[in-house]
């Protein structure tokens, strides 16, 4: 058989769909290491294995071809700058991320929707990378969606399936962005709401959102989608992100509210009165779940399970 074209190879693999991961770890000196990777996968559940595939060209791979632990996080949609960052040569990539250390002191990357601390089963040689397998020994998982990647591009199959499933009425995209132990919120005429934008183009959810907060004066990093319902009364579609982010220019309608007083504020609908209640009551444990529904019914998909 004749050996492939590298760059035909390089698109066909890429064509398969895949979540998006960071894969860290610490040199012996303690200094954390860490890349974007897709090639991870699932491997057995007994014993708990998983494994991701370091390039030889990285610049941490002897880190991982030699470390005793490691872990992964699962990237959740809207955390697309965190693996652009982290496939990025030559930046800070910890400076510029919020992260906190898992049981054996590796970075894991906040917000991410699963988080796997291993330590290390095998190390398996394997042509231009190595097969790095990974005894899961603690996780964290919830149950918000995963960011996508396929052909060089990320996708968000969640957003834009919510999206794109509401082909009536208006779509109503928004932010409950937090600033330390504050929260910047949006005053309407008929009260306090996330800030928020509509639009027509439910394509582009994100990207208007991201303008949204701009024209705003506010300076966010979207993170995972905390609530998505149906106002079917008002024929509108609500996608509601948490995202974390700082006031730069002050705006007219946007006030920023200590978190432990969003019980007591007036909102422009039921429906965002019991968002921002769930969202003070699970900010305090730093655990957010993703409700999805209408402005009646509907289930929050807690975070859940450690072992
Ligand atoms: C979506 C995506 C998936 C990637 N998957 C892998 C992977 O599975 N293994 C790998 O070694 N590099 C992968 N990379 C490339 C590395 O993230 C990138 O080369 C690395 O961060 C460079 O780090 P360095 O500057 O420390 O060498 C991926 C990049 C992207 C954007």
């Amino acid at each position: 058989m004749t050996i492939p074209d590298p760059s035909i190879l390089r698109s066909a693999f890429g064509a398969f769909m895949t979540g998006v991961t960071v894969v860290t770890a610490r040199q012996v000196d303690g200094t954390p290491v860490g890349f974007t990777a897709n090639s991870f996968s699932s491997v057995s559940l007994d014993p708990p294995l998983l494994l991701v595939c370091p390039g030889k060209f990285l610049s941490s791979y002897q880190t991982f071809a030699t470390c005793t632990h490691f872990a992964v996080s699962v990237l959740a949609e809207g955390q697309e700058d965190i693996a652009s960052v982290f496939a990025r040569s030559k930046s800070d990539r910890f400076a510029e991320t919020a992260h906190h250390d898992d049981l054996h002191g590796v970075p894991v990357i906040d917000g991410a929707i699963a988080q796997f601390s291993c330590t290390t089963h095998q190390v398996v040689e394997a042509g231009d990378h190595c097969v790095l397998l990974g005894r899961i020994v603690a996780l964290e998982q919830s149950g918000a969606p995963g960011l996508g990647y396929v052909s060089g591009r990320f996708f968000s199959l969640g957003t834009e399936r919510a999206a794109l499933d509401h082909g009536a009425g208006t779509t109503i995209a928004g932010a409950i962005v937090q600033d330390g132990d504050h929260v910047l919120l949006q005053q309407t005429p008929a009260g306090l709401a996330p800030l928020h934008c509509a639009h027509a183009d439910r394509g582009a959810l994100l990207d208007h959102l991201r303008d949204g907060l701009r024209a705003m004066g506010v300076q966010a990093t979207l993170g995972q989608a905390y609530s998505v319902f149906d106002d079917t009364g008002a024929r509108t579609h609500h996608s509601y992100f948490l995202a974390t982010g700082v006031q730069s220019h002050p705006h007219p309608d946007v006030v920023a509210l200590p978190i432990i007083d969003l019980p007591t504020h007036s909102y422009a609908s039921p429906a965002i009165r019991t968002m921002m209640h769930r969202f003070a009551r699970e900010a305090s444990a730093r655990s957010f779940g993703l409700y999805f529904g209408d402005t009646e019914h509907g289930a929050v998909h807690a975070p859940i399970q450690r072992m």
